[in-house]
């Protein structure tokens, strides 16, 4: 999509940045402009300010910067154009589109979606009728709170064939679009149309940016349901069929909310069915999505990585811990191999047999499901597990046999650079694995074991994994953030020119080794004394300190490939912006990081130490933020 910039010009400036702010951080006046806490770093007093005149906002904690698109953007967790389109409807403007065709589908298609808001707005109010009062406390009875409806506007499709129609065609839509919609049924009897959705609890399955596309509709359980109904035993559940509005391959249940939960360091969670997203949700999972009654397919997996913000992406899968349940896994497996990049990936964790997240968060508690999550493996220790697991591996064929796989599997990854540690990986386990610490444990003629990861798989199925730190969910913000630093500094030792603008932040930046800290301070004092220096004078320079060993650890090709814009580079300008960028990146991770660790430590364990260390934790924010 090319939005002309007038476009954008008109729409900044019928918004009011501060408004749109305000809906999710509490501002106060302060001169012409407003200021509030940052909501890109955690922060206990504001340094986060809205200026309404130059329609931008600024934070002097972690340079957060940006107009009213940058905002959404980044709050919300949408692209560029589903950020313009969603504040465009909101000044009432519409997106320009290209061709007479365009504006007609979007037409038209507004309208289905309008019918599908009504009626889930329909359903919302008829499961707080009292005449329905037994799917309600089905409902109240399974454990969902009536907040917990709201947020994902549960509702109830009566026994009524007629109701709903009725109600659409007084505000206006044709059965046409119901049946477009898949609300409606066209009658094989030549009778009129009725709902497809009857006697139903009813799931709207929402798009990212929360429109309604489509339902999924559960019966009542037996007791509850009125009896003379033959021996027909109508399906657990019925889903939406593919509409204009709703592709169910690409769709995630609950992605609207999981993406607010991703952009606050939530983990992205993989469940199986409705009610295990919504019991995640309750029990603040809220990174919960689920797969719409079908298995993960790739362009979901897709969807899981956009959704999760920064270097990392790595969404827990969790299945059924039963033969299906790893059969599931596998295939999980397969279908994310070949689109594996760096930082993309996935863990897999086994749910307790005969348990889904909904039934075991109700038996165990929130607790008894974080350990799972934390259990989760590695994609590449599963990968290792299932194809290992069980089989012996005495001989030098077998062991040959084993390395053949493995390269077929390496093959099917695309990305060069995965391929190749992957690669690594298996020489590594090929190492540990055949040693002979290992072999002299492993009895002759028992199927040979590899030393599994977390979670142990056990005759076909894994044992209860050992409640593990939760480190498995952390970030690896530390590795990270030393990478983000050492370009950072690389790069000003290759393009001094920008020092000048980034002066006051490297004087900040804080390197997790000692000497390449010493260097940073070298390369601070020698650029303050001679502003001059090009690249490779500024080098000389640091050579004659004594810095050759430094710099020729920190400039390696290898940070090159993981951080482009640190290579010296012809245009200042693109150096600039990178730079600028990388800080600011590096700043959120850091937050982020550290206030998720805290979370979850606290979460875990409502100790009081823990509270100390998430309030300590803050303090610390709080006085290097000023
Ligand atoms: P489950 O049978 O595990 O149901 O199906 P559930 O989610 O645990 O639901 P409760 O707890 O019994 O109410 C998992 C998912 O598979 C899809 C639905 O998306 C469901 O949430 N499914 C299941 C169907 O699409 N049709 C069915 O008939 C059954
Ligand atoms: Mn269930």
């Amino acid at each position: 999509m090319t939005i002309p910039p007038r476009f954008l010009d008109e729409l900044r400036s019928r918004i009011t940045l501060s408004d749109v702010i305000s809906k999710s951080v509490r501002l106060s006046r302060a001169g012409r402009e407003f200021k509030g806490c940052c909501p890109f770093h955690n922060e206990k007093t504001p340094s986060f300010y809205v200026n309404d005149d130059k329609q931008f906002f600024h934070c002097f904690g972690c340079g957060a910067h940006g107009s009213v698109i940058d905002f959404v953007m980044r709050h919300d967790n949408l692209s560029f154009p589903e950020t313009i389109e969603t504040l465009a409807m909101q000044v009432g403007m519409q997106v320009p589109k290209s061709t007479p065709e365009d504006i007609e589908k979007a037409k038209r298609e507004k309208n289905l979606y309008t019918m599908m808001d009504d009626a889930a707005k329909w359903m919302e109010a008829q499961l707080r009728f009292a005449s329905n009062k037994v799917p309600y406390n089905y409902m109240r009875e399974r454990g969902v709170p009536d907040d917990v409806l709201s947020a994902f506007r549960v509702g109830y499709a009566p026994a009524d064939m007629q109701a709903l129609r009725k109600y659409l065609t007084a505000q206006g839509y044709t059965d046409q679009q119901m049946i477009e919609c898949g609300l409606l049924k066209l009658s094989d009897k030549g009778k009129e149309p009725y709902a497809f959705f009857r006697e139903r609890v009813m799931f709207p399955v929402c798009d990212k940016r929360g429109r309604v596309v489509a339902f999924g509709g559960r019966v009542l359980p037996d007791h509850l349901r009125a009896p003379d109904r033959g021996d027909f035993k109508p399906p657990k559940y019925i889903n939406s069929t593919e509409t204009p509005l709703f592709h169910k391959g690409k769709m995630l249940y609950g992605e609207p909310h999981a993406r607010m939960a991703a952009v606050e360091g939530q983990p992205i969670v993989v469940v199986e069915g409705y009610l295990d997203v919504i019991a995640c949700f309750r029990a603040g999972f809220r990174g919960a999505v689920a797969p719409l009654g079908t298995a993960l397919t790739e362009e979901q997996i897709f969807v899981l990585w956009k959704i999760i913000p920064g270097e990392s992406k790595v969404p827990v899968l969790c299945f059924d811990g039963d033969n299906a349940g790893r059969r599931a896994a596998s295939r999980a497996c397969e279908r994310i191999l070949p689109h594996l990049k760096p930082g993309h990936s996935a863990k897999i964790a086994f749910l307790p047999e005969g348990e889904d997240p909904d039934s075991l968060i109700k038996a165990k508690g929130a607790d008894a499901f974080m350990a799972i999550l934390s259990g989760a493996m590695n994609l590449v220790d599963f990968v290792w597990l299932d194809h290992t697991e069980g089989k012996l591996f005495d001989t030098p064929e077998e062991r040959a046999g084993l390395s053949r796989t493995w390269q077929e599997i390496c093959a099917r990854i695309a990305d060069r650079t995965v391929q190749h540690y992957y690669k690594d990986a298996l020489r590594e386990k090929l190492r540990g694995a055949f040693s002979p610490a290992q072999a002299a444990q492993s009895q002759p003629n028992q199927p040979w074991r590899p030393l599994s990861p977390k979670g142990k798989w056990q005759g076909g199925r894994f044992g209860k994994p050992e409640p593990q730190p939760i480190t498995a969910l952390r970030r690896p913000s530390f590795t990270r953030n030393s990478l983000f630093s050492m370009a950072l500094l690389a790069c000003i030792i290759n393009n001094p020119e920008i020092f000048d603008e980034v002066e006051e932040e490297f004087g900040h930046l804080q390197l997790s080794e000692n000497k390449l800290d010493r260097l940073r301070q070298a390369v601070l004092s020698t650029l303050g004394r001679n502003p001059e220096l090009d690249g490779p004078a500024l080098r000389s320079h640091l050579i004659e300190q004594g810095f050759e060993g430094e710099l020729e650890s920190l400039l390696t090709d290898s940070l090159y490939t993981h951080a482009s814009f640190s290579r010296p580079s012809a245009d200042a300008g693109l150096v600039l912006s990178a730079w600028r960028e990388a800080w600011k990146t590096m700043q959120m991770v850091i937050a982020q990081a550290e206030l998720e660790q805290a979370k979850i430590a606290l979460k875990e364990d409502l100790s009081e130490e823990n509270e100390n260390r998430l309030n300590a934790l803050r303090e610390i924010r709080t006085v290097s933020d000023s």
